[in-house]
């Protein structure tokens, strides 16, 4: 039996943001946001909305296509900077939402590297345990939108909500290939300070002063991000390709983080790919940190772009720091 994608669900909330909509919010232009990052609009979640309600349509929409019930799962993981709550973890939200009781829940924190990092983990739950977890449904959801300075042109304009769903399971009619093929996942904690939400945590509790700093808000040092981003992907995905004994050239798709599109292209140019291989979103979605690969993965599905044995290979880069590779079989 091998370990397979069984099903990918996503989802982003209704409303839109353009880059004329920020025009009226702080200084700077569609003519700026666009050719220093290539989005153009980005999804925000409605008031009332937060993390699990994201991670439970994903999930649920998942469920549908594969066939199978909360009930199915045994384990949900997921990857996310923005939960609900310090606790409980976002998963056991979910776990509640679809009515998944014989699942263990556990949300992961790797920034934008969420989900590749969730995915290694699931996979490995199943592949060292198949006797109890057959069935792990891994998700990455952020609203990044909740932790940007609304006033501070560097971040707002980057970050958009969303949520996607993978789930892995036994697939007992298929003798194949596992969906895992080859990963590759680095962190480097002595660059911590590049990419981090200062206060809220245990070093530095909310507090009036805390607020009036606005150290709520996410700091970012844009330029020492953007060289790390670019040689963290190029090298895990080397790594990754090596490992599985694969050329870009056999890769059927690219799927870098959609963090900014000059990081995309300077990622997929020195990898080799061609444009018709890396698959982009960044125009509409903006950079939805954990979920950007999973939306990602879910769109192509649901265009049919993707087929059985199609090589696929993800690429993330987020806080932490984190990043890495994996080479998937569809
Ligand atoms: N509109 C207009 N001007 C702006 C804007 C804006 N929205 N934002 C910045 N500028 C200005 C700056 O103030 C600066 O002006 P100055 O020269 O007068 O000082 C100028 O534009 C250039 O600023 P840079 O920061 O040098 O611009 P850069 O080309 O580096 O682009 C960006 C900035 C888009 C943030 C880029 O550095 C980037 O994408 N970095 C990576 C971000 C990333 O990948 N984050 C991922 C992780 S997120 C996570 O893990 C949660």
């Amino acid at each position: 039996m091998s370990i397979r994608i069984l099903a990918t669900g996503s989802y982003v909330p209704e409303r839109i943001l353009s880059n004329a909509d920020l025009e009226k919010m702080v200084d700077t232009s569609d003519e700026w946001i666009r050719t220093r990052t290539g989005i153009q609009s980005r999804h925000l979640g409605a008031p009332e909305q937060a993390s699990s309600d994201l991670a439970t349509i994903a999930a649920e929409r998942a469920l549908q296509k594969a066939g199978l019930t909360g009930k199915d799962l045994d384990a949900i993981l997921v990857a996310t900077i923005t939960p609900d709550h310090a606790f409980p973890s976002t998963a056991c939200l979910v776990q509640k939402n679809i009515g998944a009781a014989g699942a263990f829940c556990f949300d992961m924190a790797a920034a934008c590297s969420g989900l590749i990092y969730a995915l290694q983990t699931g996979y490995s739950l199943i592949k060292a345990t198949p006797s109890i977890y057959r069935r792990v449904l891994v998700i990455g959801v952020e609203m990044p939108t909740r932790m940007v300075d609304w006033t501070n042109r560097n971040t707002c304009v980057l970050f958009g909500d969303g949520a996607g769903a993978v789930i892995l399971g036994l697939d007992e009619a298929d003798n194949g290939p596992d969906f895992l093929v080859a990963s590759d996942l680095h962190t480097d904690g002595t660059l911590c300070d590049l990419l981090k939400l200062p206060a809220g945590g245990s070093r530095a509790p909310a507090t009036a002063e805390t607020v009036a700093n606005k150290m709520h808000y996410i700091h970012m040092e844009g330029r020492e991000v953007f060289k790390n981003a670019v040689a963290g992907m190029v090298n895990s995905s080397r790594a990754a390709l090596e490992r599985a004994g694969v050329k870009v050239e056999d890769v059927r798709w690219v799927i870098p983080h959609q963090a900014n599109i000059r990081i995309i292209d300077a990622v997929s140019q020195r990898l080799g790919a061609t444009a018709e291989q890396v698959y982009t979103n960044i125009d509409r979605m903006g950079n939805t940190s954990a979920a950007s690969i999973g939306i990602c993965l879910d769109e192509l599905a649901e265009a049919g772009k993707l087929s059985s044995g199609d090589r696929v290979l993800i690429t993330a880069f987020g806080g932490g720091l984190t990043w890495g590779a994996m080479l998937i079989c569809w």
